[in-house]
């Protein structure tokens, strides 16, 4: 069958709410480390999935999904060595005091969950976040996610700016904590009292950022004095993704009251968390119980605890930081070449290129010339995407086994399409 039926009996079966990346969308059929194939064997260097973060079809994950299949799946109303065991190796990536976990199935469920907790626990209804961030596809979630306009104009929710200093280059550490301020200012001014501030701390929707140091904790201040609860999201952040740490809330070194981790923690199968104190977890627990059907099960512990051994054992987090500054050194030189690019963001094996049409006005790419871009990487065999609030940053965020070799390659790409604008 040729792509032009699979994608009309696509269309067909699943209807148009399904998009795809790229004009003519491509078939992957098979995966293998930092490879995809489609269906004609044509080969692709992935610089664009992070949720396998181990690599595709990583032979440790999938054989403790199969054994474990193969024997019993179940939910967590019974007792199962797999999930304490998960507990208790995830827990040990994180410092002391974030000690309990909750199981879900996906991020935006691990975001419903921590919001229900801020909630029920501080007695406040007011949620801040930053403009254009995204946390997840629910009702509440929706609302967060300012592009989405039909969820907009919720009573609880303020934004504020996030921390672009390059699209803003006055703004300081303060600066830019007072907008959240005035955010939570916003919403007490309506009556409603601040129950949670959600941060990505790789700031990923807003165009991949590097905060200015201090900005983190000043924020996490604020919300501690309007009663709040710190809520990072570590979907993107998390996993060694940004190097040197396991997670984005200790890069900028803060301390959240609630992390959420998703799309890396199963390599592919979904699997997602809730980690927060035993105290918070307590208290939510006098007013509520959780249970989730799939959340926790035997299968889906034992594909995460296979990811985080892989990780150990195959030292990532090393990997991540050396090839990740090898990658940076390959940008700077492409973006002094080439004045389109107006900055360089990230950190990692997460890195966004700001394109713009003019250096001096910095006026975003259009989201189509992104598009063009994309497929023209795709077309030298490297696929990456494009995020920011203008849809107009380059998006590189492979998986976590990302070789030098892989990063020459795809610098190759950039520089060949880079030469042709
Ligand atoms: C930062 C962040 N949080 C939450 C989510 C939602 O995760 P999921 O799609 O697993 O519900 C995403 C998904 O892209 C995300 O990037």
């Amino acid at each position: 069958m040729t792509n032009t039926a699979l994608w009309k009996r696509r269309e067909k079966a699943l209807g148009p709410t399904y998009t795809h990346f790229y004009d003519q969308p491509i078939n992957i059929v098979k995966g293998e480390g930092v490879w995809l194939y489609d269906e004609k064997g044509n080969k692709y260097l992935d610089c664009y999935n992070n949720v396998v973060s181990v690599g595709h079809c990583n032979p440790r994950v999938v054989k403790a999904l199969s054994d474990q299949a193969a024997i019993l799946n179940t939910h967590t109303r019974y007792l199962h060595e797999n999930v304490v065991a998960l507990a208790e190796k995830l827990s040990s990536k994180f410092p002391e005091k974030l000690d309990t976990c909750i199981f879900v199935c996906t991020g935006t469920e691990a975001n419903d969950l921590a919001l229900q907790m801020s909630k029920a626990i501080t007695g406040n209804e007011g949620v801040i976040v930053s403009d254009a961030a995204y946390h997840g596809n629910s009702m509440i979630m929706g609302a967060m996610d300012q592009r989405r306009e039909d969820f907009g104009g919720a009573n609880w929710l303020e934004t504020f700016e996030p921390p672009n200093t390059y699209r803003n280059p006055e703004g300081t550490a303060e600066s830019f904590a007072d907008a959240a301020q005035a955010a939570i200012t916003r919403l007490e001014d309506n009556g409603m009292g601040l129950a949670a501030t959600m941060l990505d701390l790789s700031f990923d929707s807003n165009g991949i950022l590097i905060a200015p140091d201090g900005y983190a904790s000043l924020v996490v201040k604020k919300t501690h004095a309007a009663g709040g609860l710190v809520i990072c999201d570590e979907v993107q952040a998390g996993y060694c993704r940004l190097g040197d740490h396991w997670w984005g809330f200790e890069k900028y070194g803060i301390m959240p009251d609630i992390v959420t981790l998703g799309k890396p923690m199963g390599a592919g199968h979904p699997v997602a968390a809730v980690v927060t104190t035993r105290e918070i977890a307590s208290k939510f627990a006098q007013i509520d119980s959780y249970f989730n059907t799939f959340g926790g099960n035997p299968v889906s512990a034992a594909v995460a605890k296979a990811v985080i051994d892989e990780i150990d054992d195959r030292e990532l987090l090393k990997n991540v930081t050396d090839v990740g500054a090898y990658l940076k050194e390959g940008l700077d030189k492409i973006a002094d070449k080439y004045d389109f690019v107006g900055s360089i963001q990230g950190s990692g094996l997460f890195w966004g290129l700001d394109l713009v049409k003019d250096a001096t006005t910095k006026e975003p790419m259009s989201d189509s010339q992104l598009s063009q871009i994309t497929t023209m990487i795709k077309d030298e065999g490297v696929l990456m995407g494009s995020t920011g609030r203008f849809d107009n940053i380059l998006k590189i965020r492979p998986p976590l086994v990302f070789s030098k070799e892989n990063a020459d390659q795809a610098l190759a790409a950039i520089e060949k399409v880079f030469s042709t604008l």
